[in-house]
């Protein structure tokens, strides 16, 4: 009975979710992204973000990192301080650690450590543990280590870019998830409705790839464990959801991304929706003319797909653990995949920034669009204050 009604409820609640997806405004999509990374301003600059040699986000995470090595402590740093130094301090940050045998490392218990970024409405936090279980959460995820072979490799692509953007695209939404949040409490609206009990968290998964060949049991060491334990993890009696892994309203999984002219198809029609919503944004922001790449089709090209066109299967990712346990998931990942994949071209020097910059376009508006955060983003039209953000302000 229990397991029937928090399904129900969770069938509700994503119901709910998307009725009250609001699409941003042309205004927010062209004003979305702050001057920094504007190319119009500085087209030959490098990007303070992405450049591959000195960009403040990605550029750390541009070295190989075998999980246990003192690389991968390395990038883990970079992680929790651009998050100490980056973000609202009511993110809150979770490490989620297990080890592990491989095949290449014999008998050795090998540390795979999964970072969980969490920011929920600040009503829920305040309710402690009864407030838990009630958020429906999006989720956005990409794999932070690196291959253990060949030696040296960097893996640009696979995912450090990916890492990149879910950072970046935290920042983004970040002031603007604080000021709806403040009014909506202000006003007294939100409180205790389902629909507003949305939150969002960043996963930094761990030891997604094989050592020695791919298999169930030789790849996504992380992302197993963590699923599984997001499985038995039960929140209070009469919550919302009943386990975290429930509570995952979309699970978005980033992969491969940074190199040019990407295909992300469709790959599971339950979620198709969602992909309808990105693929929208990537048109809107085309046509506003947002966008630095000009690609020969869309990224995002299979808007118009039908329900007995998805035959083709999936690629096995990070997803796969939570897909078999019932969590809705959007993987954004190209096929074909980059020719640089798994080889020594995996690095900096093949990424193509623009298409980075325009993946951190896309998937910020898709965050903001799912967070309903219209009306409540930075403007920074000559940097002057749109007079709704005034308004929101003074509210
Ligand atoms: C989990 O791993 C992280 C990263 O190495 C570390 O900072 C943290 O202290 C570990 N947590 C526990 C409980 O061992
Ligand atoms: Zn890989």
């Amino acid at each position: 009975m229990k397991t029937i009604l928090s399904f129900f409820l969770l069938l509700l609640t994503q119901t709910q979710q998307s009725l009250t997806y609001t699409p941003l405004s042309d205004h927010s999509l062209k004003h979305l992204i702050p001057p920094s990374i504007d190319p119009t301003t500085s087209p030959t600059h490098p990007d303070p973000d992405f450049d591959p040699v000195t960009g403040a986000l990605l550029s750390p995470i541009l070295i190989p990192r075998v999980p246990g090595t003192p690389n991968h402590a390395r990038v883990q740093e970079h992680f929790t301080s651009f998050i100490r130094t980056h973000l609202d301090p009511s993110w809150t940050v979770e490490w989620h650690n297990t080890t592990s045998t491989t095949p290449t490392t014999g008998a050795r218990q090998v540390p795979f450590q999964n970072l969980i970024l969490r920011r929920d409405p600040p009503w829920i936090r305040e309710r402690g543990a009864e407030g838990e279980g009630e958020v429906a959460r999006l989720t956005l995820a990409a794999h932070y280590d690196s291959l253990y072979l060949p030696e040296g490799f960097v893996g640009a692509v696979d995912s450090a870019v990916p890492c990149a953007l879910l950072l970046f695209v935290a920042q983004a939404v970040d002031r603007a998830l604080t000021r709806r949040w403040e009014s909506m409490s202000m006003g007294g609206v939100g409180e205790g409705s389902l629909e507003e009990e949305k939150g969002v968290q960043i996963l930094l998964l761990d030891g997604e790839e094989a050592w020695e060949r791919w298999s169930d049991e030789d790849s996504l060491y992380g992302s197993r464990a963590l699923a599984e334990a997001w499985e038995k993890t039960r929140y209070e009696v009469g919550s919302s959801f009943a386990t975290p892994l429930e509570a995952i309203s979309l699970f978005v999984l980033l992969d491969l991304l940074g190199g040019p002219e990407p295909n992300i198809p469709s790959y599971f029609p339950t979620t198709h929706w969602a992909y309808q919503n990105l693929a929208q944004i990537e048109e809107r922001f085309r046509k506003l003319g947002v966008l630095e790449t000009k690609p020969r089709k869309p990224f995002l090209a299979e808007r118009e797909k039908e329900a007995v066109q998805f035959f083709r299967g999936y690629v096995q990712d990070d997803h796969v653990p939570f897909m078999q346990r019932g969590v809705h998931v959007l993987h954004i990942i190209p096929t074909p995949f980059p020719p640089v994949w798994h080889t020594m071209d995996d690095d900096g020097a093949h990424l193509d920034v623009p298409t980075i910059r325009d993946w951190a376009r896309i998937m910020t508006a898709f965050v903001a669009e799912w967070m309903d955060l219209e009306g409540y983003l930075p403007a920074v039209e000559a940097g002057k204050p749109e007079s709704r953000y005034h308004e929101k302000e003074e509210l």
